[in-house]
């Protein structure tokens, strides 16, 4: 990747004049069935690119429980948009509760415009949306005439997991990001795609946004280089994380719900009753690196810096760390 790199044709995209990034565009363009595509420098950019050009201010957008934009994107819809966010109950959500979430036509009601999914859906674990459920949620959206975006950050796992294009899972979606920097290993980068038009909308704002980047395309080699070199690797951190499951799944201080594991994200109870915070603190001194969710649950990651020796050192020092909190050592 950083030969890749290294090695780009690079022109000023501000004017749009990097080979490379326009090779990136249009390849992601076409993957996801899209007529274009712009680079962004994070998948924050992409979503709140899109929240802005498919609403206005005042409206309302639709996003599963726990989505990104609403926990994890500082506010930016209400800041930069001016909508407000209304979670579903669940995460992956039918016609019935999409529609229980749109807000009845009156004057004052604030108008929902955009329907918002996440695939896979980081919170819940990295869990991809059944798709019969999709599918008809979708359909419903558009019926009831709502604009539809798909936060794919990690759609690539999604296509991983479930053997299908990505092309199909953004059918039906107005607009898509994809990220290259998670799973896919690029140093930064995502792409969000849609109509020509609504790409040209995007390109506007980035800029006003100052998303506008030179001679980047150092950056959309690597995303280059992921798709070819990275993507088809991601079965290998699905396996581990599920081999990572099923060792811990009734261990001491920890219980996983293993069928909950689809993809590259675990999260893990923890069961000892007292602060998470110790139990990442003890296994960060073990070279293990987790995240603390809430007081007793954490996020386990794999990726491609995690092989077959990282994932049976990581089982290891959990059992460990486990035993001497459950013995009181901490
Ligand atoms: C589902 C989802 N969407 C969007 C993002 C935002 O991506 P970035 O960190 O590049 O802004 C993330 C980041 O973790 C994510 O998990």
């Amino acid at each position: 990747m950083r030969a890749a790199m290294a090695s780009a044709d690079v022109g000023d995209d501000v004017y749009g004049e990097d080979p490379t990034v326009a090779r990136l565009e249009a390849r992601i363009a076409a993957l996801l069935g899209k007529e274009s595509a712009i680079f962004v420098p994070s998948g924050t950019m992409g979503n709140q690119l899109a929240i802005a050009l498919h609403t206005k201010p005042g409206d309302e957008v639709v996003c599963g429980a726990k989505a990104h934009p609403v926990l994890y994107e500082c506010g930016a819809a209400a800041a930069l948009s001016g909508v407000s966010l209304a979670e579903t109950q669940r995460p992956f959500f039918g016609a019935g509760e999409l529609a229980a979430r749109v807000q009845p036509s009156a004057y004052y009601m604030p108008r929902t415009r955009l329907v918002s999914f996440e695939n896979t859906h980081n919170r819940a674990g990295g869990r991809v949306w059944p798709a019969a459920l999709l599918d008809e949620s979708v359909r419903e959206a558009r019926r009831l005439g709502l604009a539809t975006h798909l936060d794919g950050a990690r759609l690539w796992n999604a296509v991983a997991a479930t053997g299908t294009t990505a092309e199909h899972l953004a059918q039906g979606m107005d607009s898509v990001t994809v990220c290259l920097s998670k799973g896919l290993g690029a140093p930064a980068g995502s792409v969000l795609a849609g109509t020509k038009a609504f790409i040209e909308g995007a390109r506007r704002l980035r800029k006003m946004w100052g998303g506008g980047m030179r001679q980047v395309g150092v950056l959309a080699a690597a995303g280059l280089y992921a798709l070819d070199h990275e993507w088809p690797r991601l079965a290998d951190d699905h396996r581990r994380a599920r081999a990572f499951a099923e060792a811990l799944e009734r261990s001491t201080g920890f219980a996983i719900d293993v069928e909950a594991v689809e993809t590259n994200i675990v999260n893990v109870e923890y069961t000892l009753g007292r602060d998470v915070r110790l139990a990442v603190e003890a296994l960060r001194e073990a070279h293990v690196w987790v995240s603390s969710l809430g007081p007793a649950q954490m996020r386990v990651v794999f990726h491609r810096d995690v092989d077959d020796a990282g994932l049976a050192w990581a089982i290891d020092r959990f059992r460990s760390v486990g035993e001497s909190l459950a013995g009181g050592a901490w």
